[in-house]
């Protein structure tokens, strides 16, 4: 298999490491031996110092560079921020603490509103050393003018990166998620046409799910136990795209559930002591190793010299998915004799992409990313729309009146059916505003530095400001979320969840700049599962509101920490008010999962 030049980090981090250690020390022990200086034990400090010297010494000729280089094009330099310890290493502990025991994204809130800035360079760990660990200068960004120029019309500067490939590589392969230019393009190409239009065939895959995980809420919530929603939604999302990619049935709703009060917490929701299958088990452990290695930066591969630690879990997904791909080709080959081939409204993704391609590789990171892509973002935004419903008892009213309206107590959802629940629509849009299942995501600059457009939406800039430089090789971390929830484009009231915002006169702050509510992403890459995934959620809670009528939350089942501080009550916004800790690995969760109490309605 040819291997590409992302899964090799160990030699990228074996060339910094020269770069870094052995050459200023291989020139000073040179210069040492020319003067005839012999250091004696004093030799130790002195490399020492002259490792951290070298350091400085290329960081601050990467900063002349680019100041000049910024002034040759008329550009500013992203304003810096300015810790008191070298490297911004305080600042570092800052944003690594407020990600403990914050609210989410709270680090990031407050250096944009000390800085009266939506821009920003954090300058992290030599920062001061940025380029010259070759380590990065790490910008973030809550400016809805700039996430439009580096996701819509700015694109061809940008690119998802080296970095990221380098950390999904093994087991993202070569993938929508993983890759760009002519490689994405292709798998964008052949993915699309089947997300993008409502086939009968998955309302029939989304009814089956439905009703299974439906029928464990219902005994569950007959005998008064309240049950941990995140994880029922995992499995549903789980089931029904195992179905729908691969025509495999997984059935992990009828698996060993969290016990309440019994669990602990895992590294997302509550610890279940269920396999969950040993696919879905190790497709969740994959993620696992790729977040820790985001939370390592750009050290990780130090960690993992030996051995790759995805590789143990790609075995197992290999060994499941591969003989199913083996299955659907030998099968088109056999239709292909018999003149037939696959119907795009009927067949699963999987026999769909065989009709476009034989190569099981290809096939399989295909599935992989999609699986990836469409199953926790949909799960999240079931979950949080379900807090909600907790947390405003007179919207799950409003939401199940609409139901019984325009659907009924017993009908199966149809297109037309879902299409006319405004009230719902816009009840799934304000989940998305406050809670964005991607709520950070990232983009780097590419061998050319970059121009980006002045902005003074939240923090008014000078009339004459320049437009802001962003060096080559940089990346940029864009806060959705933070946009979303900004009052300067919302209103005061932005941290309050009113679906009615979409519904009134509030609805021209989203039309006038579509750019503030962007959960799907804009540009070239904007997600290509929307509809699905609205159509997805949308048809469990129809046929959850059919059934319940009373939502609350079971806080005494969280498990220890997973509850919002007292602490919290003192902040602003929806840190005062949040029931639940919102957390974000690879996408946004609930922490230690969401406990709930769901009671029948007495008409169902
Ligand atoms: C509520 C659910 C979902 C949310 C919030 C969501 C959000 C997103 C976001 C923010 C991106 C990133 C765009 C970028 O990097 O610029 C994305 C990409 C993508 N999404 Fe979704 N997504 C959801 C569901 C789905 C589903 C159900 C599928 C597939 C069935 C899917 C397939 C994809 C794919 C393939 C991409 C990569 C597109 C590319 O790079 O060209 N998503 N999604
Ligand atoms: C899961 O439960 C459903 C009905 O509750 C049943 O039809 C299905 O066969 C079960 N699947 C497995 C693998 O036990
Ligand atoms: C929800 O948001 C989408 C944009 O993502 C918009 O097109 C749609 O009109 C909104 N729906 C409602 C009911 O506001």
């Amino acid at each position: 298999m040819p291997q590409h030049p992302y899964s090799h980090y160990r030699l990228r981090i074996a060339q910094d490491f020269i770069r870094i250690l052995v050459v200023p020390n291989l020139m000073l022990s040179v210069v040492l031996k020319l003067a005839d200086i012999h250091l004696g034990f004093l030799s130790i400090p002195a490399y020492l110092l002259c490792t951290i010297v070298a350091a400085f010494g290329r960081d601050w000729y990467d900063q002349i560079t680019q100041r000049r280089a910024a002034y040759q094009v008329g550009g500013s330099l992203v304003p810096k921020v300015k810790g008191k310890w070298p490297g911004n290493l305080d600042i570092l502990f800052r944003i690594k603490n407020a990600a403990h025991n914050d609210y989410l994204c709270q680090g990031f809130l407050d250096l944009f509103h000390e800085y009266q800035s939506t821009t920003l360079n954090l300058r992290i760990l030599g920062a001061d050393l940025v380029c010259t660990l070759s380590m990065h200068r790490y910008m973030i960004t809550m400016d809805e003018e700039h996430i439009k120029f580096l996701s819509a019309t700015g694109f061809d500067h940008f690119w998802r990166g080296r970095r990221q490939k380098e950390r999904m590589e093994t087991f993202l392969g070569s993938g929508i998620f993983n890759r760009d230019d002519e490689e994405w393009k292709v798998h964008r190409a052949m993915a699309r046409p089947f997300f993008s239009r409502d086939r009968v065939t998955d309302f029939e895959v989304f009814d089956r799910h439905a009703d299974q995980a439906l029928s464990v809420i219902s005994s569950l919530a007959s005998s008064q136990a309240p049950i941990e929603m995140q994880d029922l939604f995992a499995r549903y999302t789980l089931d029904a795209a195992a179905e729908a990619l691969f025509g495999e049935k997984i059935d992990s709703v009828n698996g060993t559930l969290p016990v309440p009060g019994q669990t602990s917490m895992s590294a997302k929701g509550s610890l279940t002591t269920d396999e969950f299958g040993a696919f879905a088990q190790a497709f969740e452990m994959a993620q696992q190793v790729i977040v820790t290695r985001t939370h390592e930066g750009y050290f990780w591969p130090a960690f993992q010299l030996l051995k790759d630690d995805i590789q143990p879990h790609v075995d197992v997904i290999d060994k499941w998915i591969e003989p199913i791909i083996a299955r659907v080709l030998a099968n088109k080959a056999q239709m292909r004799k018999a003149g037939l081939s696959s119907q795009i409204d009927s067949c699963t993704f999987l026999e769909y992409l065989a009709e476009n391609t034989e190569d099981p590789e290809i096939i399989k990171d295909q599935l992989l990313n999609i699986l990836l892509a469409g199953r926790d973002t949909t799960a999240a935004l079931l979950t949080y729309v379900t807090y909600m419903m907790a947390m405003c008892p007179d919207v799950a009213c409003k939401m199940r009146a609409e139901v019984l309206e325009h659907i009924g107590v017993h009908d199966a959802p149809t297109f037309e059916g879902i299409k006319s629940l405004r009230y719902m629509h816009a009840v799934i849009n304000e989940t998305l505003r406050v809670f964005p299942p991607v709520p950070q995501n990232i983009r780097e600059t590419r061998s050319e530095p970059v121009l980006l457009p002045q902005s003074d939406a939240t923090f008014p800039t000078p009339p004459d400001a320049a437009p802001i430089y962003l060096p080559a090789d940089t990346p940029m971390i864009y806060v959705p979320m933070l946009t979303q929830r900004n009052p300067a484009h919302w209103g005061p009231d932005a941290h309050v969840f009113d679906p009615e915002r979409w519904l009134d006169e509030r609805l021209s702050h989203f039309v006038d700049n579509p750019m503030i509510f962007t959960p799907f992403g804009a540009g070239p890459r904007i997600c290509i599962g929307q509809n699905y995934a609205r159509n997805e959620a949308s048809y469990f809670l129809v046929r959850l509101l059919q059934q319940f009528d009373t939502f609350t939350l079971a806080p005494e089942f969280q498990p220890e920490g997973s509850l919002p501080p007292p602490s919290w009550k003192q902040g602003q916004g929806r840190k005062t008010v949040e029931q639940i800790r919102p957390a974000y690995a690879l996408t946004l969760y609930v922490k230690g999962g969401l406990w709930m109490r769901l009671g029948r309605a007495a008409d169902s």
